[in-house]
């Protein structure tokens, strides 16, 4: 996600100080980088693609004139990485200048609207309709202040985002609906940021910023009002003891722990991607002969999922294929007629993009998931949705695991609509669903979190794992697996539940521990039997079931809860959640690092 900063210094030169705090947002991820700022009447930008040192060798950012000013680390959700894409952007005046961080939804319609009215546009972006809509404000007589909360009540979406104008060159104004914004009050300043690394070098006197409001920066403080009527709020500054490294982690020990509590947030974001690319992917994966789910790791355990909600709701078969298998399996019979849809939340995974490009040259389409917008796999894909989770910093991939799955189901309901294979009405259930599951991971983060760190205690001495489900929950399995052995370093085997009679079961003995994926489907039945032949060999059972799914409780040595009522084909949402949370405190357990597991790296570059 975006890193902005703004700043209002009483005394000296504000650029060097938005590029310091600049430095501090790095660990957000980013692709391109900004810095505005007002002197004597005039707006200085200077801002390009690239890491902060590129762009300052070239441009340098220290010498823009003025003790106000804004700065901006860009993660692209909309327009490509590009210089006229990075922020700061402008009204058509180059008079006022915004940065942004978040997701304008209905920022299609506002820019027609714009244009209509003579608006002229430079960039692809969704944040450009910002400036041109406080400019509008402003020509028809608003202050800064006004025309900032004029502004910002047109837009749907999460925005927080800072102006300044160079009509009223002594302020900053910003604004915050659900994306994070802080104050910091200092002795020679006053600061607004993404988050608190950015000015903790300068103060640790905080103000949260909630949303809905919007804020005034001046040298001699900041003035929160509530954006519907400007009625203004009263809030003292909060004082924090935190050292810039813990403040990069907002307070949590480690990013895995970090991102994993974040799902709520980068689900619903998920929720928010533009129908016309939804509706554009499922017209070619409607109209495929055949379509192969390439990934690797975790990515693949999102395709093998989607398979059975492409099947199972759109009566479609789809193929999941790790990819480093893929021009052996199915090189040779790919063809014209053939889609890969392609999964990679680095969208830079050798075997992947080899995959995909075998695939290119037998002119095959290709599709592309990814968390990387302007990544390679973007550059090759017909057609690309880029997920939204914002950078993944932990190895061991988490929120982007579940927006994977947030995104290939909706791509799964779209295509049950266009497919008519499924009724209205359970349409109208899953989609109603779709929009509950943040909520239901707030609420098992919520709950149970502490019982999962104890169950740790628990099991962090056993060798070995099982972890099994049916149907779906097979690839929630692989998932918890997974996680589990790379980062707590142990070994464990992932299989579906069936398979166990088959020759695994033979590993199983007294005190052997089995994590059965209990989901309320069509399995359930013959699970519980699963359940049953591995207690009558001594294996202790660790279960994730529903909070009020008895049955399974009684069989189980352990569970852990989930809410009920949760649809089979999104259920490894929410299962995984808890699987996530057990591999991380067994890793602790163990002493091993969440973040830097021995042996891997975040994005595999080689084959
Ligand atoms: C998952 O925790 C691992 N980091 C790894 O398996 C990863 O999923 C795999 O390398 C694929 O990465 P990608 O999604 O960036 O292509």
């Amino acid at each position: 996600m975006c890193g902005i900063f703004g700043c209002v210094l009483k005394n000296g030169e504000v650029a060097s100080t938005i590029h310091s705090s600049l430095k501090r947002l790095e660990y957000r991820g980013y692709d391109s980088v900004g810095e505005a700022t007002l002197h004597e009447g005039k707006l200085f930008i200077k801002k390009d693609v690239g890491k902060i040192d590129e762009v300052h060798a070239t441009h340098d950012l220290d010498n823009l004139p003025g003790k106000i000013g804004l700065g901006h680390t860009r993660w692209a959700t909309h327009g490509a990485p590009t210089k006229v894409n990075a922020h700061p952007h402008t009204d058509c005046e180059e008079q006022i200048a915004v940065v942004h961080n978040g997701i304008i939804e209905n920022f299609a319609e506002l820019k027609k609207e714009l244009e209509d009215r003579g608006h002229f546009f430079r960039s692809k972006t969704d944040t450009e309709v910002i400036a041109h809509l406080v400019e509008e404000k402003m020509r028809e007589g608003s202050a800064l202040k006004a025309a900032v909360a004029e502004a910002v009540k047109r837009l749907e979406g999460s925005y927080a985002v800072a102006v300044v104008s160079v009509k009223e060159p002594d302020k900053i104004v910003c604004a915050r609906k659900e994306s994070p914004l802080t104050l910091g009050v200092g002795e020679n300043g006053v600061y607004c940021a993404s988050d608190i690394p950015a000015f903790l070098l300068y103060t640790n006197k905080v103000v949260i910023v909630n949303d809905g409001e919007l804020v005034v920066l001046r040298e001699d403080g900041c003035e929160l009002s509530k954006i519907a009527d400007l009625s203004l709020i009263r809030r003292e500054p909060k004082v924090i003891d935190w050292t810039p490294e813990m403040a990069e982690k907002q307070g949590y020990p480690h990013f895995m722990l970090k991102e994993i509590m974040e799902q709520p947030l980068t689900l619903r974001n998920t929720l928010r991607l533009q129908e016309h690319y939804l509706e554009l992917m499922t017209t070619f994966l409607d109209r495929a002969s055949e379509v192969f789910l390439v990934a690797c790791g975790t990515s693949h355990h999102a395709c093998l999922a989607a398979t059975y909600m492409f099947s199972k709701l759109a009566f479609h078969i789809t193929h999941p294929v790790i990819a480093s298998e893929f021009v052996e399996q199915y090189g040779k019979s790919v063809n014209i007629d053939s889609t890969i849809l392609a999964v990679s939340q680095s969208g830079e995974t050798a075997d992947t993009l080899a995959s995909v490009e075998s695939a290119r040259q037998r002119a095959a389409t290709i599709l592309g998931l990814t968390n990387t917008i302007g990544s390679t796999l973007t550059r090759v894909s017909r057609v690309y949705i880029g997920q939204q989770s914002g950078p993944e910093i932990g190895v061991a991939a988490t929120k982007t695991f579940t927006s994977q799955l947030s995104v290939l189901s909706q791509l799964a309901i779209y295509l049950a609509k266009k497919r008519g294979k499924i009724s209205q009405e359970e349409i109208d259930v899953l989609e109603e669903k779709v929009l509950k599951i943040p909520d239901m991971v707030e609420t098992i983060l919520k709950t149970q979190q502490e019982k999962i760190k104890q169950l740790a205690k628990k099991y962090k001495n056993h060798t070995a794992f099982f972890f099994l489900g049916r149907g779906i929950s097979y690839a929630t399995a692989l998932e918890g697996r997974l996680k589990l052995m790379e980062i707590a370093y142990v070994p464990a085997i992932a299989f579906p539940a069936g398979e166990s009679k088959h020759g695994p079961i033979s590993l199983v003995e007294q005190g052997f521990p089995v994590v059965f994926i209990c989901a309320r489907d069509d399995t359930r039945k013959t699970l519980a039997g699963n359940i049953m032949e591995m207690k009558a060999r001594g294996a202790t059972i660790l279960a994730i079931c529903e909070e009020d799914d008895t049955e399974i409780k009684r069989l189980a040595d352990d569970y852990v809860e989930v809410p009920a009522g949760i649809p089979e084909v999104l259920s490894p949402i929410p299962y995984v959640v808890p699987l996530q949370l057990f591999a991380y405190y067994m890793a602790l357990e163990r002493g091993c690092d969440p973040d830097m597991p021995r042996n891997l790296a975040k994005s595999v570059t080689v084959k």
